[in-house]
C-alpha cells in the first residue's frame, strides 16, 4: 500500500482535435502517402452522413472500407479487417465510431503486424499475453463520448467461442490523433447518450475511490469532473437537446476521465470494470448498464475499505458537510443511486437479467481471467466478488 504519490512517467502522445468541423481537416493528419482502411460499427456513421464527410475529405487518396464492428467487437470480426489488410496492403487505419469501432482499431493494427498468432496478445487465459512491438498507425474519428479510448492505450475486445470479453494495453496502440466533434453526439440515442454519462461517470469513481495518498491533483481533477457529469448529466441524456456547448463539455470531460491524468501516481481499482465486463460476456448486457449495475453494490461492500475516499467523495463531489462519517458516506451512495437512476440507468443485477444461477459461471469466468485479487489493494478475492455480485442481485434500490 502507496502512503505517498508513487513515482511515474506520464507521456501521452494523441493529437485531440476538437471542435466544429474538423472531419474537413482530415488530409492534414493523415500522410499523403498512406493507403487508409475505414473501420466503423453497424452503419450509423453512414445514416447520419459521417461516412460521406471522411471520404469527401480524403477523395484524393487511396482507401477501402471495413464495416461491421459490433458493439463489444469480437476477435472474430477484427481478425477479418487484419485479412483484408494484409490482402490489399493497407498500411493506416481510421476508425470512425464509439469505443468498439476504436478498440477494435487498436487490435487490428497490433494484430496485423504480430509475430505469431494474434491470440498471444492477450493474457488473462485466453492468450499467452506477449508483447506487442509494432502496430500500424491510425487515427480516430469520435461519435459516442463514453470510454476515452480515443485517448487512451487500452482495448477490450470479445470471444463469442469462448464466451469471454478480455483487455489488453499497449503504448505502441495509442491513437496518433483523435477528432472530437461534438456536433457527432447529436444523432446518439438517450440510451448511449446515458451510457456514455455512466461510463465516463465510473472510471473516474475507478480511478478516485481507492485510498488517499494525497494526491491534490489528482483528486481535485476527479471531483471537478464528477461533478461536471452529475450537472450535466440529465441536459445530456436528454437527447432532444442539441446544445453544442452542452455537448462539448460531455465529449471532453470523457475524453479526459480516462487519458491516464487522473491515474498517475496514485491507486486504480477498476474492479466494477473487472466484474462489468462478464456480465456483458454473459448476457450482453451495453458495458456502462453492468457498470451501474454494479457501483451501488461495491461501495455498500467495500465501505470499510474506501472509507477515507468515500467521506471525501460525500464532501467534495456531494457537497455532505452535515453528519458523522458513516451519515455522510451512505447519503453518498444514496445520492449516488439517485443520480444513476435519474438518467434511466439500472442499479442492481435484476434489471439486466441476471439470476443467482449465473453467479458460479461469473466467478469461475473471473477466475479463468486471472482477475482473483483485484482492487486497489489486491484484496478483492473471488468470495468478495461473489458478495458484491450477491448484493446487487438481492439489493432492490
Ligand atoms: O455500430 P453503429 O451503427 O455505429 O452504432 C453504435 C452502437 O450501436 C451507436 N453509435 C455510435 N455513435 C453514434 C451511434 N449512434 C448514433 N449516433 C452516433 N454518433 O452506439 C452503439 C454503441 O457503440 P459502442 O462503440 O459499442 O459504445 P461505447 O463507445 O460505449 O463502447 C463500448 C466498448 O468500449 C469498451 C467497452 O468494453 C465496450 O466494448 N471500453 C473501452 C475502453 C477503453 N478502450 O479504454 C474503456 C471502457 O471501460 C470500455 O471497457
Ligand atoms: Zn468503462
Amino acid at each position: 500500500m502507496n502512503t505517498h504519490i508513487s513515482d511515474f512517467t506520464f507521456h501521452n502522445p494523441v493529437k485531440v482535435v476538437f471542435g466544429k468541423q474538423k472531419i474537413e481537416q482530415l488530409g492534414t493528419h493523415i500522410p499523403s502517402d498512406k493507403k487508409v482502411l475505414i473501420l466503423y460499427g453497424g452503419g450509423s456513421v453512414k445514416r447520419f452522413g459521417t461516412f460521406d464527410r471522411v471520404k469527401d475529405a480524403l477523395k484524393d487518396r487511396s482507401i477501402g472500407e471495413f464495416g461491421g464492428i459490433e458493439a463489444n467487437p469480437t476477435f472474430e470480426t477484427c481478425m477479418k479487417a487484419v485479412e483484408k489488410i494484409k490482402a490489399e496492403d493497407y498500411n493506416y487505419l481510421l476508425a470512425v465510431g464509439g469505443g468498439s469501432v476504436i478498440d477494435a482499431a487498436k487490435f487490428i493494427a497490433a494484430a496485423a503486424e504480430f509475430n505469431g498468432d494474434p491470440i498471444d496478445i492477450f493474457g488473462k487465459g485466453i492468450g499467452a499475453g506477449k508483447p506487442i512491438e509494432s502496430a500500424l498507425p491510425f487515427g480516430t474519428i469520435l461519435t459516442l463520448p463514453a470510454t476515452g479510448s480515443e485517448m487512451n492505450s487500452g482495448s477490450v475486445i470479445s470471444f463469442k467461442e469462448k464466451k469471454s470479453k478480455v483487455g489488453f494495453g499497449s503504448p505502441k496502440v495509442y491513437p496518433q490523433f483523435s477528432i472530437l466533434e461534438p456536433e457527432l453526439t447529436y444523432s446518439l440515442p438517450k440510451r448511449q447518450l446515458a451510457n456514455g454519462v455512466m461510463d465516463a461517470f465510473t472510471h473516474i469513481l475507478e480511478q478516485y475511490l481507492t485510498y488517499p495518498v494525497g494526491g491534490m491533483v489528482q483528486d481535485e481533477m476527479a471531483e471537478g469532473l464528477l461533478r461536471i457529469l452529475i450537472k450535466i448529466g440529465p441536459d445530456v441524456t436528454d437527447e432532444r437537446r442539441l446544445d453544442y456547448n452542452l455537448r462539448a463539455n460531455f465529449m471532453w470531460t470523457a475524453t479526459m476521465a480516462l487519458n491516464r491524468l487522473l491515474s498517475v501516481g496514485v491507486p486504480g481499482d477498476w474492479s466494477t470494470h473487472a466484474l462489468g465486463h462478464e456480465l456483458t460476456a454473459l448476457n450482453g448486457t451495453d458495458h456502462a448498464r453492468t457498470l451501474s449495475a454494479l457501483m451501488p453494490s461495491v461501495m455498500t461492500v467495500r465501505k470499510l475499505k474506501k472509507w477515507d475516499k468515500l467521506v471525501q467523495y460525500a464532501e467534495n463531489v456531494w457537497g455532505i458537510t452535515e453528519g458523522t462519517e458513516e451519515e455522510k458516506i451512505d447519503a453518498a451512495i444514496l445520492k449516488t443511486i439517485i443520480f444513476f437512476k435519474s438518467i434511466d440507468m439500472p442499479v442492481n443485477l435484476k434489471e439486466i437479467g441476471v439470476t443467482e444461477a449465473d453467479i458460479d459461471t461469473l466467478i469461475n469466468q473471473l477466475e479463468k481471467h486471472g482477475n482473483v485479487s483485484i482492487s486497489e489493494r489486491g484484496d478483492q478475492t473471488l468470495d468478495v466478488s461473489r458478495e458484491i455480485y450477491l448484493h446487487a442481485l438481492h439489493t432492490a434500490y
